[in-house]
């Protein structure tokens, strides 16, 4: 299809960029659909975020997905921030309204639940406590999920103590820090363990855990997906725990983006999968 001179247009602002899947997704959606619209990848480098970020009304965008490093950045920018993107001092969608303000909003914790809701139905985060490895960006967004769904406890297990224990001002009630050596004492009873390091990506070294302790019915989901059978998946769903890749929450956080843009509320099916997944 043609764009034609009324084109809606978005982008995804990334440093590098060049990696990102997010043009392909919403380019499948933008054909599946016949909108008259593109998604394009904008690399903008860290001395040039602001400028980017406020020419995004002077040149007529929609908005735009912003990824590594400059999420902070959009949530300190944008002129209204939403309460998710306020709690986790970053966005990841920004939309130009009509009056050319800017809005910043933070759809890592939806997609994170989407996914989950999706792949593993009868899942309740309300039903028992839930562990959480790392204490990165993903984790802040899984912490703040987990807390708003109702998890009653949230294990935060960091190689670096403190990292986790900076984490637990985002769900006070509820979360605690937990030393890695103390792994085996977390999985005790837990409902579920999300993997949010970076450990178990292609390139980086295996996640190696001890998952003897975890209750057999306890749900697993990692949100590496590159490889998407991480071998924590395998171990997991080779001892007959229930197991959900990390794929949707990717692609389940770009929906209120292309909502908003393009004005079509978007489906994640099992062809955008392996759309997104090609090579
Ligand atoms: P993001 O913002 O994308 O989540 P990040 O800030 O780089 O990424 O966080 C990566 C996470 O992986 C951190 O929790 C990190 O632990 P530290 O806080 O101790 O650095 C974790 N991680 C990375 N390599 C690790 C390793 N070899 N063993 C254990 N944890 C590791």
């Amino acid at each position: 299809m043609f764009l034609t001179g009324k084109a809606l247009i978005a982008g995804v602002i990334g440093w590098p960029v060049s990696h990102s899947r997010s043009p392909r997704l919403h380019g499948h959606w933008l054909k599946t659909y016949g909108i008259d619209g593109a998604y394009v990848p904008l690399a903008v480098p860290p001395t040039r975020i602001e400028d980017a970020i406020r020419a995004l009304p002077a040149l007529g965008f929609a908005g735009a997905n912003v990824t590594v490093p400059h999420k902070e950045a959009a949530a300190r920018l944008a002129d209204d921030v939403d309460d998710f993107a306020r709690r986790l001092g970053a966005a990841n969608t920004l939309v130009v309204k009509p009056d050319g303000r800017i809005a910043a909003s933070n759809s890592d914790a939806f997609g994170f639940l989407e996914n989950l809701r999706q792949r593993a139905p009868g899942f309740r985060a309300n039903a028992g406590p839930v562990v959480v490895l790392g204490s990165g960006g993903a984790a802040r967004a899984v912490v703040v999920a987990l807390a708003d769904a109702g998890a009653p406890e949230i294990r935060i297990v960091n190689r670096t103590l403190a990292r986790a224990s900076g984490l637990c001002h985002l769900a006070p009630s509820v979360a605690r820090a937990m030393p890695w050596p103390d792994m085996a004492a977390a999985l005790a009873d837990a409902v579920l363990l999300v993997n949010t390091t970076s450990l178990g990506m292609e390139g980086q070294p295996p996640l190696e855990i001890d998952l003897g302790r975890l209750p057999p019915r306890a749900l697993v989901n990692d949100i590496v997906y590159t490889p998407l059978e991480t071998a924590l998946l395998a171990s997991a769903a080779a001892r007959g725990n229930p197991v959900v890749d990390g794929l949707g929450m990717l692609l389940h956080q770009a929906r209120p983006g292309f909502k908003a843009w393009f004005g079509r509320e978007p489906e994640v099916t099992d062809d955008l999968r392996r759309v997104v997944l090609a090579p």
